[in-house]
């Protein structure tokens, strides 16, 4: 394929305070910047989606962590997927498509390596930043590989409903889970869970104290909770436990605003007499499981039995207010951000 027509500046999100408690608008800036041609081993690549994800919060926070903050007054970074427009590296052409790490900007010019082509015709494309990218990897190695789950466990997962956790629940299923339990934020997204996701029972955070509510909706108790969440959801779940039981530890959405340290949980001696096992996920520590993951997803998702929803905002211009949305929980499933065709 013949070397597309590049603009020679394009827009790109920078980062331009860190935000105190929630972020806002004014903490991103979304600026023009020159179009870089690839040098020897490089491509261009011209991003389709943008992944717009739970933590980067933490990247925008001037601490140390297992991924480096967000420089200020720099372009952020992040999943992406798009076409190659230019190459300069052996092995990629024009018109590839290529997943890689420069997201929140509309061009990207990149070492080829740091790039993996994928399948457009496989599954849409947006599809390799969600069920069948990071997000699927996360629910599938924490499901099987971290919590060890059995056939015939009980299992609850928070944040159900979106990325990571509407495919916990339904991978827990298809792996023989006996009962599975959600919570999510709305009376909407709860339905959801129930009626086009098949779980058991689910039940919205909001509406009442989740210990109360988790005991309910599991009265014979759980074997794994997959913890996207912390804080009450955490506390709730350590008292649901059953003997051997064990907490696959993901994420704890409810505290990244938080200014001050978080309280609990407050049970966590609980875990001595019911044995259980509280363990910490990094998706990155699975890269093995990736051949395993994407054969066997894939496979759910032609035949039927895996439901993926996105939630999808058009436009790089609104890329901010997409990851404002998801900490929000303004998506149901994977949220990404859709550049213009
Ligand atoms: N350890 C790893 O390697 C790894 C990898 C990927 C993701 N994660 C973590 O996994 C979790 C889910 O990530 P994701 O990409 O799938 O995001 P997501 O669940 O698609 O989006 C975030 C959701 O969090 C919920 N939320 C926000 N504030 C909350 C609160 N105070 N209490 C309960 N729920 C709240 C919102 O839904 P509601 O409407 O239901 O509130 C929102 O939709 C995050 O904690 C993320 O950091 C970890």
């Amino acid at each position: 394929m013949a070397e597309q027509a590049v603009p020679t500046v394009a827009r790109e999100w920078h980062l331009a305070a860190r935000p105190q408690g929630w972020p806002t608008p004014a903490d991103f800036a979304l600026v023009e910047a020159p179009v870089r041609q690839p040098g020897p081993g490089q491509i261009l690549v011209r991003n389709e989606y943008l992944s717009v994800d739970p933590y980067m919060r933490g990247r925008m926070n001037d601490v140390k962590s297992y991924v480096p903050p967000f420089a200020l007054g720099e372009v952020m970074d992040g999943g992406a997927v798009g076409r190659v427009v230019a190459s300069q590296a052996e092995g990629f052409a024009v018109g590839d498509a290529v997943l890689h790490g420069l997201g929140w900007r509309e061009y990207a010019t990149l070492d080829a390596g740091h790039a993996v082509k994928v399948d457009a015709e496989a599954a849409p494309l947006s599809y390799c930043l969600g069920v069948l990218g990071m997000p699927g990897l996360t629910a599938y190695a924490g499901l099987l590989a971290v919590a060890d789950l059995k056939e015939g466990d009980r299992v609850f997962v928070s944040g159900a409903a979106g990325a990571v956790g509407s495919l916990v629940g339904q991978i827990a299923r298809l792996k023989g889970a006996s009962r599975v339990v959600g919570s999510a934020g709305s009376a909407e997204k709860v339905a959801t869970l129930v009626d086009d996701y098949g779980f058991d029972a689910a039940f919205n955070y909001k509406d009442g104290p989740v210990r109360e509510q988790l005991e309910k909706a599991a009265p014979e108790g759980i074997d794994v909770y997959f913890d996207n969440v912390g804080g009450e959801h955490l506390e709730a779940a350590i008292w649901a436990l059953n003997v051997h039981g064990r907490a696959v530890l993901c994420g704890a959405i409810a505290q990244y605003n938080d200014t001050s340290a978080p309280a609990g949980p407050r049970n966590l001696a609980l875990a001595i007499g019911k044995r259980l096992r509280l363990e910490g996920l990094l998706v990155r520590d699975h890269a093995e499981l990736q051949p395993r993951f994407t054969a066997e997803v894939a496979g759910w998702l032609r035949d039927g039995s895996l439901h993926y929803d996105e939630t999808v905002v058009d436009g790089v211009e609104h890329a901010a207010d997409a990851f404002i949305g998801l900490l929000r929980g303004g998506n149901t499933g994977k949220m990404v951000v859709r550049l213009a065709p």
